[in-house]
This record gives C-alpha cells, sequence and structure tokens, in this order.
C-alpha cells in the first residue's frame, strides 16, 4: 500500500510475493474462519488525495494527526484522555470537519492487547511469534493477523502496533518471544503476511520497531554498531521484505541508538533508507518515549506517539511555531501530514469505520490459535518412538508449568489475555511498579485437561515440582511421565542467560532417573540448554502456545496432529557458542526494564560487528560450532524424501514424497551453500507442503536475488560464478546439493 517500487525493482517485488504465495498456495484452510481478501490499494489515488486535504487544512489543524498521547490511566505521566478515547496505547485526535477519524491505537502483535486488564475486556491470544514463525507457513499467520484485525475492529481500535520484524540477534533477548526469527527472508515474508492479515480490515498496521532493536538491556539507550552493509544484508532487509509484503501504512522507529543517534531521530535510517532508497510513502511513528527532541522531525520521523513519555510535545504548537517562521519546517510538516493521511486512505480507515460492540467469533478465533499453536509446536527428540503417546495408556504423571492450570504466555506491550484472566499469575517482583504490571500469566487452557480428554481412561496426576523427590516418586509410579518446563520472557527485560529457571534442570534429572518414558515440553519463549538431553526420550518445543495452547500440545503428545513445526531460531548448546558470550551490558545496566539512562552511564554499545550480517544459523555455518539443534531443525511422525531441486530461471521446483504411515506436512527449506568458491549459508526459499502417506507434492520456491548479493555502498553485488544451492532438513543437514552458474549483476534499491 504505502510503498511504491521504482520500476527497476518491480521484479524483485514480483519475486518476493511470488515466494509468499509458494506457501500460501500448499497451506491448508482452516475451517470456520476465512481472512478477508485484502482490498486493491490504490497507492497513488490515496497520495492525492492526502495531498488535496493537506491543501485545505488551516495552520493549527497541521499539528493535530502529527502527535498523540498514550490513554491509559497510570501509564505513565498524567494525562488528560479524551472522552472519544478508548483505553489502550495510543489516541490521536481527529479532525472532523476534514472528515479526518481519530485513531485508537493497540498493541497487537499477538492479539488485541490486555493492557492489565484496564479495558475490563478480553481477547483471543495467538501463540508467540516465535511459534508463529515455527509454522513456516505465512498464510497461518496471515489468517492470525486477519483474526486480530477483525477482534480490534470489533473493540474501535483502527491503528495496530504489530509487525515486530526484529531479528534474533540474541537469544536471551526478552522480547524473543514476539519476534518471529533469526533470518530476514522467514521473518520479512511472515511479518508482510500478518500485517496484510490485520489490514485487511481497513485498519493500519505498524511493522515495527525500525530497526536493529535487538536487545532489552538499556534498550532506550544501547548505541548499536554495525556497518551499514551488514546492516542492509540482515535486520533492513526483514523489514524490507516485509514492508514490500505487507504494505503497512506505518513504520514505527526503535528506541535504540544507531550510530550515536537515536533510531527515531536517525536521517540515515528514516530519510536515506526507508523514505529515499526504498521509497515509503506511509508514515514513521515513533516508539513510546523514544524521541529525544523536535529535530526528530527533519530526520524523518512524522508522527510522536505517547507523547507524555517523552521529555516534551514536540509534534503539537511547538512544530506549528517552527513551520510559521521557516518555510523548510513548514514543507516537511506538510509531507507528514500527507504521510499519516495516505496511511488513512489507503487502508480505508476514514471510510470503514469500527464497529465497537460487534459480534466477535470467540470460537472461530480461537481455532485459529489452536491450528497456528499445533503447526508452530517443534520436536526436537523422540527416541524409540515414544511418541505419539497411545491413548489406551494407564497412568501419566503430569509435572511443573502449572500445566494443571493453563500456558505461560510473554508479557510487556504485547500481553494478551482471554475470557476470565489469568488462570496462574505470578509477580516478577514483590514490591514497586513492576509488582502490578509485569506478571508470569498463564492462558486458561490447561495442557493436563486436555491430556486426560484424550486418555479418560489413564490416571493422570499432578505436581508443580516444588518438591523434587516426591515429583519423581510419582513419575516412578506412572507409566508415562510428562515434565512440562517454562522459561518465561518479558518485554524490557533480557533474559541472563538460557538455562531454564527455578531449578527445572533438576526437576528433570530426577524425574528422568525415576521413569524411562520421560517427555519434556517446554513453554519457552525461545531457546534454551537441556542439560537432561540425553536423559529423557521426548522433547516437545511448545513455545508460548496462545490461547488454545494446552488442546494442541495433546494433541501433538497423542499424534492427532502430527507436528511440523521447523525451529525459526538456532539452539545453541551454551552461550559460549554465540557472537556475544555474555550480553552487552547486563553485568552493570540494572534490570530496569529499559528505562533511561541512570548514574551517567548512557554510552552501552552493543557491538553487531561481531557477527555483522552472520547471525544465528550463519554465526553458526561461520564459526563451525554445533549448535543444540539447528534452525529449521524439527521431527515428524512421518518421514519425507526430497527430489533434487529442479532450476528453471530462478526458481527451484523440489518434489517431496511422504514415505511414512501418517499424513503430515514438510517444510522444504533452500539455503545457499556456496558463491563463486566461497562458503555461505543463506535461506534462500521455503515452502510448506501437506501430504497424506505416500502422496507426493511440490514446493516451488523463486529466489529474490537479494539473497544471494551482497550490499555494497548502495548497490546489491551477485559475483558472477558458481551458486551451490540444497535442501536442507534444518540448516546443517544438507540433502545433495546442484550448481547453478549465474552471471554478475549489480543493482540499487
Ligand atoms: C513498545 C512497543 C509498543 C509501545 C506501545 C513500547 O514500549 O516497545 O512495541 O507498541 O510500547 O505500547
Amino acid at each position: 500500500m504505502l510503498h511504491e517500487p521504482e520500476p527497476h525493482r518491480r521484479n524483485d517485488i514480483v519475486i518476493a510475493r511470488l515466494l509468499a504465495c509458494t506457501a500460501l498456495s500448499l497451506a491448508i484452510a482452516t475451517p470456520g474462519f476465512a481472512a478477508p481478501d485484502a482490498a486493491p490499494i490504490d497507492l497513488a489515488a490515496a497520495q492525492a488525495r492526502a495531498k488535496a486535504t493537506v491543501g485545505q487544512m488551516q495552520a493549527e489543524e497541521k499539528v493535530v494527526i502529527t502527535h498523540g498521547i498514550m490513554p491509559l490511566p497510570g501509564g505513565g505521566p498524567k494525562v488528560d484522555i479524551p472522552k472519544d478515547a478508548i483505553i489502550g496505547a495510543g489516541y490521536v485526535a481527529g479532525i472532523p470537519r476534514l472528515g479526518i477519524p481519530a485513531l485508537r491505537e493497540t498493541d497487537a502483535s499477538l492479539g488485541v492487547s490486555w493492557v492489565g486488564g484496564a479495558r475490563g475486556d478480553w481477547s483471543t491470544a495467538l501463540p508467540s511469534a516465535v511459534a508463529q514463525a515455527a509454522s513456516w507457513n505465512p498464510a497461518l499467520v496471515q489468517r492470525g493477523g486477519a483474526m486480530i484485525g477483525a477482534e480490534a475492529r470489533a473493540k474501535g481500535f483502527n491503528v495496530l502496533l504489530a509487525g515486530g520484524v526484529n531479528l534474533a540477534r540474541d537469544p536471551r533477548n526478552g522480547r524473543t518471544f514476539e519476534y518471529f526469527s533469526e533470518d530476514p527472508l522467514l521473518s520479512g515474508v511472515l511479518a508482510g503476511a500478518a500485517i496484510r492479515g490485520v489490514q485487511s480490515n481497513h485498519i493500519i498496521s505498524t511493522i515495527k520497531h525500525f530497526a536493529l532493536n535487538g536487545q532489552e538491556t538499556a534498550r532506550k539507550y544501547v548505541n548499536v554498531q554495525i556497518s551499514r552493509a551488514a546492516a542492509h544484508e540482515s535486520d533492513l532487509l526483514a523489514f524490507q521484505l516485509g514492508i514490500e509484503q505487507g504494505q503497512p501504512g506505518s513504520v514505527m522507529c526503535a528506541y535504540n541508538r544507531i550510530e550515536g543517534q537515536q533510531a527515531c531521530a536517525s536521517d540515515w535510517l528514516l530519510n536515506t533508507v526507508l523514505k529515499q532508497q526504498w521509497g515509503y510513502k506511509g508514515f514513521v511513528m515513533s516508539d513510546w518515549g523514544a524521541v529525544p527532541s523536535i529535530d526528530a522531525a527533519i530526520s524523518g520521523l512524522d508522527h510522536q506517539s505517547g507523547e507524555q513519555l517523552d521529555p516534551g510535545v514536540f509534534f503539537g504548537s511547538k512544530l506549528a511555531e517552527k513551520a510559521a517562521g521557516d518555510a523548510v519546517w513548514r514543507t516537511r510538516l506538510d509531507d507528514m501530514n500527507t504521510r499519516v493521511l495516505t496511511a488513512i486512505y489507503a487502508a480505508g480507515v476514514d471510510k470503514n469505520p469500527t464497529q465497537p460492540g460487534a459480534p466477535i467469533d470467540w470460537d472461530a478465533h480461537a481455532a485459529i490459535a489452536e491450528d497456528t499453536a499445533k503447526q508452530g509446536i517443534v520436536l526436537l527428540k523422540n527416541d524409540g518412538g515414544v511418541l505419539p503417546l497411545n491413548t489406551a495408556v494407564k497412568s501419566i504423571a503430569v509435572i511443573g508449568g502449572y500445566a494443571d492450570g493453563g500456558v505461560l504466555s510473554g508479557a510487556g506491550s504485547s500481553q494478551v489475555m482471554g475470557k476470565g484472566g489469568p488462570a496462574v499469575k505470578l509477580p516478577v517482583a514483590g514490591s514497586g511498579i513492576w509488582a502490578t504490571f509485569i506478571s508470569e500469566a498463564y492462558h486458561r487452557s490447561s495442557p493436563m485437561g486436555a491430556m486426560k480428554a484424550q486418555a479418560p481412561q489413564a490416571t493422570v496426576l499432578y505436581r508443580q515440582g516444588q518438591y523434587i523427590k516426591d515429583a519423581a516418586e510419582l513419575a516412578a509410579r506412572s507409566e508415562v511421565a510428562v515434565v512440562f518446563a517454562t522459561q518465561w520472557m518479558t518485554e524490557g527485560l533480557d533474559v541472563p542467560d538460557l538455562s531454564l529457571p527455578r531449578g527445572q534442570d533438576a526437576l528433570i534429572e530426577a524425574v528422568a532417573a525415576a521413569n524411562p518414558n520421560t517427555i519434556v515440553v517446554l513453554e519457552t519463549g525461545g531457546p534454551v540448554k537441556m542439560p537432561w538431553l540425553g536423559k529423557v526420550k521426548a522433547v516437545v518445543e511448545a513455545w508460548y502456545p496462545g490461547a488454545r495452547g494446552g488442546e494442541a500440545i495433546a494433541s501433538v503428545l497423542f499424534g492427532q496432529t502430527n507436528p511440523s513445526g521447523r525451529l525459526p531460531v538456532s539452539f545453541p548448546a551454551d552461550e559460549s557458542q554465540l557472537p556475544r558470550p555474555r550480553l552487552d551490558g547486563s553485568d552493570w545496566v540494572e534490570p530496569d526494564f529499559g528505562g533511561n539512562p541512570k548514574n551517567g552511564k548512557d554510552q552501552l554499545a552493543a557491538d553487531y560487528n561481531i557477527e555483522g550480517s552472520d547471525l544465528g544459523y550463519r554465526w553458526f555455518a561461520r564459526s563451525g560450532a554445533k549448535p543444540l539443534f539447528p534452525f529449521g531443525y524439527g521431527l515428524s511422525y512421518t518421514t519425507f524424501a526430497h527430489a533434487r531441486p529442479v532450476m528453471k530461471g530462478m526458481t527451484a521446483r523440489v518434489a517431496v514424497r511422504n514415505t511414512g504411515q501418517r499424513a503430515g506436512a514438510e517444510v522444504v527449506q533452500l539455503y545457499l551453500v556456496s558463491r563463486a568458491g566461497e562458503a555461505k549459508r543463506r535461506l534462500v526459499g521455503f515452502g510448506r507442503v501437506e501430504l497424506a502417506p505416500g502422496a507426493s507434492g511440490t514446493v516451488a520456491m523463486t529466489i529474490d536475488p537479494r539473497l544471494l548479493a551482497d550490499w555494497k555502498e548502495g548497490s546489491w553485488i551477485m559475483p558472477g560464478g558458481d551458486y551451490v544451492l540444497a535442501t536442507g532438513r534444518d540448516a546443517e543437514t544438507l540433502d545433495t546439493p546442484i550448481t547453478v552458474p549465474l552471471k554478475a549483476r549489480s543493482w540499487k534499491d
């Protein structure tokens, strides 16, 4: 919608779209809920209308849609909340004289956010974004976005703060659960899909947080150091693909600094890259409390959000004063208004007002959450085929993770909660503001309840596991022991390491020693270490599985669902394998939920030049270290045979056959293995295919040339020579490669 490709780039964009469609056309449909089709967007018309409206604006009207408040009682410094605002993340006044609607903003990465219950309502919680990404299924993610958009409309929200596409540069990042993956292609395609889904409801979606917002430690001031080339080949590429494929109305800039400058005041990021190189036509909104000064407008920021959290309200009367006395500011102000209005008109926000109170089809929405959880669960280990469990099993010990009550969720602005609030709620601290606001909350979807429903005749008993000996004794008396292990993550705080907290490793060891059929179900924000891996029979990564996570987990354990998730992030054996074995700043920054610099310690740097664009599996390929589980890894209850890729132009076709006894889905992954004699490891295509036993299918993947190229001084460059490509069961387990000779070429964004 808001990105008009330059003519010479159209090919790349078509290619990228095709790529998304590949997976889309092969995906199964979810019964009961159809995502509305995204209406065709006429960008030129939206922009022309926006310019005409700006032409009719009086001077004071030009500083209305350029800023907004956070309408949340108790959510920071006091602010007057207008009557037509809805409690949520943001409110921007409209201009009725010109038919410009007020903007009502909510966080919405994983569902319409809960804001601590302040609105007294509830929403459908999708699994975490990393869980969604584990499906490698853009069509599914798009349906999820459409579902969130539908709920938002029925609550009166018309701007969704969604589309978190930051790459998982460090698995300790407290927001790992809110982001998709460590790979720019997978993340960009999925963010684009989520945004398309949201915006199919005549709602504006953001893509966020632009850019390189890779850690929560000191998030408001950490200075990210990375070469421009590496940035373009990694984090920026994820944004670029997400913007091309999702056409979000808005880009939310990030808290961190880059090249010493706050991201929301970075002329390079906002003006040069986003608006000039990529031709983005929508508006840049700030993250909440991320605007250092009024000059951010000249650096490309179009809208100040949650303004009471900034050092001042810059984009109101102060901006009007600047514009009154200076033609440069006047032109900029017109452009800011044009961009906000282009987003409003392109999404049709003004012509399709939201319908607060409209009925919500909760059952259909819950089915989407459940389907997403099922497709995102990753089977990591299954020795001796211990899974799926037989429904005739006589006794099961369920241990830990509050599995009798519900499933874990991630916290922060993206926190969603269903009807009745949390089943279990543990404060992160016993005192102070965070004791009230941030807690480890479990959705009301009990895995144990769902397991009982699958095996009604079995004796299923529960221990939380605080008393390890007692839990091990129950395990010893049971045919099977299922341990639920959790790692809670929240926005604002990174985890100090990748261990399972609260002594859960010892609990698993003891249970595994007591029962030879021990299965571990992980509910984690991202990767964790597994010192007990060799002692358990099976490991299932369920992430934060959302509103119907319990049912989805039970369905996988008992084999109604054949697991098909693949890891969208590498699981390191331990932190020493990471580019930064110790998280920058974690040794001296207070755990302050990413607050402002304290005690003069505002010069913290995060050196992303160590890995550059080789993050995640590319770092493992470069360093030679063996991860615990590689990117792309995941087992199934069936087996698949792959034919070698057949190339036609830039499209690879891979035939796949289900060689086992059960229906299942395979995710075909295509990697660049070497280029002109130089070793590389880059995901260049993927597609998910559902196959009945014995059935074959073909996955077609069109390769975006940017994935084969390097970025150098403003151009993408592909050296001439042999390009070796291979499908991989994961990023480390490659099938027989093929060699494709390609000519040298270079082009500009
Ligand atoms: C987060 C954003 C969020 C905003 C509004 C910020 O703290 O970084 O992701 O959209 O708050 O709630």
